[in-house]
């Protein structure tokens, strides 16, 4: 969306800021400030002339005010605020006045009163803005193009103190357990997180590159063998990725490590800070959170991010007849899961029809027609209401594996569980059970040490490389890659993932045979880790740490959907900053001095996807 054209209008008279500092906020007025003199200053939202009197909502960052003009008791301000128009910046001295009773406007915090101008001062015109910040939001990207106009809205305004005061509180709660802020470098080499690296091209050795960070992993860990003990940063991270409502190629983590750690100690400390952070916003978090093996989330949730608003899913295949198995043409071995959402009250035809293609894709059955199934086996029938609890107007489906699937439990426990949460969603409205206000946290922890990649035909490390493994599973771990687990942890909120961490390798030994299982032969371990490897051989104690998503953790704290809404200027979904127009091409002399030239494909500009 382009501005409109300005409307032609004799130019106001601009003047410059006066001596006179302001003495409140628009939004801070009240009825008990009646009778004073206040000095306010920002931008006009709204102007409606009535003739012999002009209103203007003032708006600045504390809220909006209603500012009355009159012909008869200062005809030379009357005459200056005709000229004024949306988004004029003004400072304004006058006397705060009651409103008559029929005037108040409610929506407004300061609706009581109003402030008779005596002196107006207009400090800069505006062009006619594309949207304004008054009215509900236009299409993302046009906010995004015109971000500075879009920060004036109060949401966001309201947005960036929160994540101000949610930010504020994580520092000073990490400062009074004895935890040092520490910058780590931005320019620096890859840290393998499992996305792909921006990198950095360097003018001074040509054809080198830094990588910005995906995370202060190796750095954090260093500082440990540092001896620094407690570390924490409110941390960038860069990460080439596809990008989501909850991702961002540049995004802030909490990130944290100490040594000597113990899990307990770990998590009770994150709990706290949580606890601080959730002040911080006036909400509360209910500590401490409960603990579920990775296994278990599986099985119950068919997710690692279990989302406990729900209840969990039950397997109903001990109690399922072979006969009814067979009929149903199930696989012998594999779960019967009983998917149950509470309260959705009686679904119509259709509704009841639309549930059926939540499984269109998948490798699971689905069985919606509770009825049908009540007839094929009542006493399946009645264990699934029996193991679930579900009552009357309660919503139950059950997830099975066709006879013929070749799938592992794991991947079919996931389809089902991605089945309960599309129900849910569907009739969120309904049931009223994933109301963003209530939260539910726990910590998922026992994740397998390693994921099969079956496109590269490797082991890859769930979590990360300097994961350790359980000391249980130390022998083993070449014999039988797929049983290890790892002293890996998740803190989960309402089904979104917001930190992840692990007690460390912390022995050279152990750290050289991670690298080889993830198929890294001693010559590319040496490249790419050596230093990190030769650190570990010096006396690195044992130490362990964690990161959450501060985006995640303000969005889920302001209410919001997408981690744009508590970033001052996000990028878009295809990783575009619509405001500074980056990425951008660079001058020919630019890239030379770089020792760069660019592939054809590249030159031609190609359309951005
Ligand atoms: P991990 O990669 O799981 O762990 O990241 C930790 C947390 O960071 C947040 N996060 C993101 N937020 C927004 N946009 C993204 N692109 C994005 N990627 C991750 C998530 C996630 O849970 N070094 C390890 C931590 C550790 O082991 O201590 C790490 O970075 O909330």
């Amino acid at each position: 969306m382009k501005p409109s054209p300005p409307i032609p209008q004799p130019a106001p008279a601009l003047a410059p800021l006066p001596a006179e500092a302001r003495t409140h906020g628009c939004g801070e007025l009240r009825s008990a400030d009646a009778g004073r003199r206040a000095i306010v200053a920002g931008w006009v939202q709204r102007r409606r002339d009535l003739g012999a009197l002009i209103f203007l909502e003032l708006r600045d960052r504390t809220g909006a005010l209603q500012i009355v003009l009159s012909r008869e008791r200062e005809p030379r301000l009357h005459a200056r605020a005709e000229s004024l128009r949306a988004e004029y910046v003004v400072w304004v001295e006058g006397e705060v006045v009651r409103r008559a009773p029929d005037t108040v406007n409610p929506q407004l915090a300061t609706g009581e009163i109003e402030l008779h101008a005596t002196r107006l001062e207009i400090l800069n015109d505006s062009r006619t803005p594309p949207f304004s910040p008054a009215e509900p939001p236009p299409d993302e990207e046009t906010r995004l193009q015109y971000r500075f106009l879009d920060l004036r809205r109060p949401s966001m305004q309201a947005n960036l103190a929160l994540r101000h005061a949610v930010t504020f509180a994580i520092r000073r709660y990490f400062d009074q357990q004895g935890f040092l802020e520490i910058e780590t470098p931005f320019l620096t080499r890859s840290t393998p997180e499992g996305a792909r690296d921006y990198l950095v091209p360097s003018r001074v050795h040509p054809g080198e590159f830094y990588a910005l960070p995906q995370s202060p992993q190796l750095y954090k860990q260093l500082l440990m063998m540092g001896g620094c003990e407690r570390y924490f940063q409110i941390a960038r991270c860069f990460r080439d990725e596809d990008l989501r409502a909850d991702r961002q190629p540049e995004f802030t983590q909490i990130d944290l490590e100490m040594s000597f750690p113990h899990p307990d100690r770990l998590f009770h400390l994150i709990e706290g800070m949580l606890a601080a952070a959730f002040a911080a916003a006036g909400k509360t978090l209910p500590t401490p959170l409960p603990r579920m093996r990775w296994e278990q989330a599986l099985r119950e949730y068919g997710s690692d991010k279990p989302d406990l608003r729900l209840p969990p899913m039950t397997d109903l295949a001990p109690r399922l007849a072979p006969e009814t198995r067979a009929q149903l043409k199930l696989h012998p071995q594999r779960p019967l899961w009983a998917i149950h959402i509470p309260a959705v009250g009686e679904l119509s035809r259709r509704e009841r029809d639309e549930l059926r293609p939540l499984a269109e894709g998948k490798i699971i059955r689905l069985f919606e027609d509770f009825t049908r199934l009540r007839r094929l086996d009542a006493r399946l029938a009645d264990a699934a209401l029996e193991a679930t609890g579900a009552a009357e107007g309660d919503l139950l489906l059950l997830a099975g594996a066709p006879e013929e699937t070749r799938a592992t439990v794991w991947e079919l426990a996931a389809q089902a569980g991605a089945v309960r949460l599309a129900a849910a969603q569907k009739f969120a409205a309904r049931h009223g059970r994933l109301r963003t206000d209530d939260f539910r946290a726990l910590w998922v922890t026992e994740f397998p040490m390693f994921e099969w990649d079956e496109r590269e035909r490797r082991w890859m490390a769930a979590h990360h490389p300097f994961t350790s493994p359980r000391e249980q599973d130390l022998a083993t771990l070449e014999a039988d890659p797929v049983g290890a687990r790892a002293q890996a942890y998740d803190i989960v909120l309402n089904g979104v993932e917001l930190g992840s961490g692990s007690i460390r390798i912390h022995r050279a030994e152990v750290q050289r045979r991670i690298f080889a299982l993830l198929g890294m032969d001693e010559a590319e371990a040496q490249r790419r880790f050596g230093f990190f490897l030769e650190a570990l051989r010096y006396g690195a104690p044992p130490h362990g740490g964690i990161a959450l998503g501060l985006d995640r953790l303000v969005m889920m704290l302001a209410g919001e959907s997408s981690i744009r809404e508590v970033i001052a200027f996000p990028k878009t979904a295809s990783a575009v900053d619509l405001l500074m127009n980056a990425p951008a091409e660079v001058p020919d002399a630019q890239l030379k001095e770089l020792g760069l030239a660019l592939r054809p494909a590249a030159a031609r500009n190609l359309p951005k996807p």
